[in-house]
């Protein structure tokens, strides 16, 4: 934990409210009652802090931060880098991002910048030395907040300015060494591609080279690895002065950015959370994306995270956006706590008056103050969090099974041309931990950098490319006793993106052999009957042949394929491996990993089928708490759970529990 409390708090701009002069002291009285403990300061605020290049103005900050303090309010400081001052972009137009089509930004809206820019970078490092050498010690600062969602910007959120593209040049002859070796993991031959100068080479672009998948993953790792240094660099600078532990907040599963290698350069992961809630009247969808998003954020560390913004109402930026119902606001917050956030920080304390996000919920709306409904119900959030301090300090989060989830196969399977344009990789993920999710058994996401070995149940859903490595893990993980479970469309192609030929890295560990590949129109149904009942085969349908040594679970049972095995369970060494040839609904999900649980010896915290909509997560330290959550619009029993007891209240629950519509309880054994 990075501090003693539960943060709670949230993104504070009072540079938008300086001519008012009683609102500071307004501000902070309401923060109290709402048990706001946290605020972050800065994330847009470089014009008001460097009015004029090399004059800086922060007399207002200071004022704010030191009367925080007084009040007992942390301070997370950000860097402004998020959004340029208009002199910046007036004077330097380099800095300003150059677009895929070749045309470079006007100035303007945030994220707009060249990450590869030396004067952006020296700008940035001084207004980041000033505010480490002012407020790099103070005693109301825990955290630096490194600009402000990084890459987020239009298109693949890359800079494509010349730059830039020298930059990728001189990345890609420090990979490659020789051009020779770059034409052939990029297969130029191929339409007569084959570099002769490394001046050829060009970022991917729409109305360039927008097929050749080598230089498009490439080109991915790049622009993660020239944002991350200028994540870096902004650390070194506000290092400087400040031995503060530093974040950048993350968004969800984010395309543009791999960040598995940028959070190695932080202290704390933190995200900004945003689930459609109420979009349907079945939440469960929502409550499983964010859930995943929580746990995701929690595996790169294996620690607690910051669950940096989250709205208190409704966001402003989708198509309709619904109010959270009452209830929701405190579900939703729990739920990350329950999945490992040492947090809950809104965007934002106080709703603008004008501009882009003035709709946007807020804590504190443009009137009625704290008698507003959304007001009250962060108080109680609030409130709880306090509560629950000694509960949860020290606990983490420890799931038995982990789904692999990574960048450059998301990259790689989503590019390809092969036998769907439109797969959708989270999707096949969410698929899976969806099964976890309604189980009550939470699970870690692991790149395929990872270990493994602490985990029962390992699965990797098309796992197209497989890195560098990462076969040879695999087979000592079953081979040690693990599980694994992998689907269709798997370990195809290498690093980059080069396909394996001759056999699959882990034919004799899965006991298949991947044949061909099938995607056939709607007309095509197929299907396999598993433990009795029939499952719709999906859009895509691998036909393998099954070694002697594989069971096979389920076959095709029409096409010319009828009989081919669609679902196989494999030996190897101390452990198993089952193969999914075919894309499925959860509905076949969920009895396959029913069984696979079982016969791991997996049980869920609270022993029994959780009805759909319910589910638990697990902090465990000196004592465990389970966490049991209600997303259904109505209120549930949960009966045959044994004895447990309320950790909140102390109430002992002897075998069922009333769980109230979007609830949360928090549980403990009772010999604990
Ligand atoms: C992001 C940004 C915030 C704000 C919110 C609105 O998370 O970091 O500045 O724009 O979105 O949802
Ligand atoms: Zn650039």
């Amino acid at each position: 934990m990075i501090d003693k409390k539960i943060l709670h708090g949230g993104d504070y701009n009072p540079e938008q409210w300086l001519e008012c002069k009683d609102i500071l002291e307004e501000d902070i009285l309401l923060m109290k009652e709402a048990g706001i403990n946290c605020v972050t300061l800065g994330v847009f605020s470089w014009s008001m802090l460097e009015p004029e290049e090399g004059v800086y103005d922060f007399v207002w900050l200071a004022e704010r931060i030191d009367r925080l303090h007084e009040n007992d309010i942390r301070v997370i400081l950000a860097t402004p880098s998020g959004a340029m001052p208009h002199w910046l972009t007036q004077k330097y137009p380099e800095v300003m991002q150059v677009q895929e089509n070749e045309r470079r930004n006007l100035p303007g809206r945030r994220h707009n910048f060249c990450y590869t820019s030396p004067v952006m970078r020296k700008k940035v490092r001084r207004i980041d030395l000033e505010l480490s050498k002012r407020f790099g010690k103070h005693p109301a600062v825990i955290l630096w907040h490194i600009s402000n969602e990084l890459g987020g910007n239009w298109g693949d959120g890359a800079c494509h300015c010349e730059q830039c593209q020298n930059a990728f040049r001189a990345w890609l002859r420090e990979k490659y060494h020789t051009l020779e070796a770059l034409n052939h993991a990029w297969w130029n031959r191929f339409w007569s591609h084959v570099y002769t100068d490394w001046e050829q080479i060009h970022s991917p672009a729409p109305h360039g080279e927008a097929l050749s998948h080598g230089l498009k993953l490439d080109w991915k790792r790049f622009v993660t690895e020239q944002m991350t240094d200028f994540c870096r660099q902004e650390i070194d600078a506000v290092r400087t002065y400040s031995d503060l532990p530093v974040t950048t907040n993350f968004m969800e599963f984010f395309k543009n950015l791999n960040y598995h290698r940028l959070h190695q350069c932080l202290d704390v992961v933190s995200w900004d959370s945003y689930p459609q809630w109420h979009a349907a009247k079945d939440e469960v969808p929502v409550a499983v994306r964010a859930a995943a998003g929580h746990s995701m954020m929690r595996s790169m560390k294996k620690q607690p995270f910051l669950l940096m913004e989250s709205t208190p109402s409704c966001v402003n930026w989708r198509m309709f956006n619904p109010v959270k119902r009452p209830g929701m606001h405190m579900l939703s917050s729990m739920q990350a706590i329950a999945h490992g956030s040492d947090s809950v920080q809104y965007f934002q304390w106080r709703k603008g008056r004008g501009a882009y996000e003035k709709f946007h919920g807020a804590v504190l709306d443009h009137k009625n103050g704290s008698a507003a409904r959304t007001f009250r119900e962060v108080s109680e959030v609030g409130e709880r969090l306090s509560s629950i301090q000694s509960l949860i300090e020290g606990t983490v989060n420890r799931p038995v099974a982990a789904i692999v989830f990574d960048w450059e196969n998301w990259w790689a399977v989503e590019d390809v041309s092969g036998p769907r344009l439109d797969l959708d990789y989270v999707s096949e993920v969410l698929k899976h931990y969806q099964v976890f999710w309604e189980a009550g058994m939470d699970a870690d996401f692991v790149s395929m950098e990872d270990r493994f070995e602490q985990y029962k149940i390992l699965c990797a859903p098309v796992n197209y490319l497989y890195k560098e490595g990462y076969a040879r893990k695999v087979r000592k993980y079953v081979e040690d006793g693990g599980c694994y479970v992998t689907t269709w469309f798997s370990g195809v192609a290498d690093d980059t993106d080069l396909c394996f030929t001759g056999h699959h890295p882990l034919e004799d560990v899965l006991g298949v052999v991947q044949e061909e590949i099938d995607a056939p129109g709607e007309d095509f149904e197929n299907g396999f009957i598993y433990q009795g009942t029939r499952y719709l085969a999906g859009r895509i349908r691998e036909i393998c042949g099954a070694k002697d040594t594989a069971e096979v679970l389920a076959s095709y049972d029409s096409d010319f394929y009828a009989g081919c095995p669609a679902v196989t369970k494999h030996p190897f060494g101390k452990g198993y491996c089952y193969y999914i040839a075919s894309e499925t609904g959860t509905d076949f999900l969920r009895v396959f990993y029913r069984e696979l649980f079982s016969a791991s010896g997996l049980h869920a915290p609270l022993g029994i089928e959780l009805p759909y909509g319910v589910t638990t997560a697990v902090r465990s330290g000196a004592r465990e708490i389970v966490f049991v959550m209600n997303f259904c619009q109505e209120d549930v029993c949960l009966e045959g759970i044994g004895s447990f007891k309320d950790a909140e209240t102390g109430d002992v629950y002897k075998d069922r529990i009333m769980l109230e519509r979007f609830s949360c309880k928090m549980l403990c054994r009772t010999e604990a």
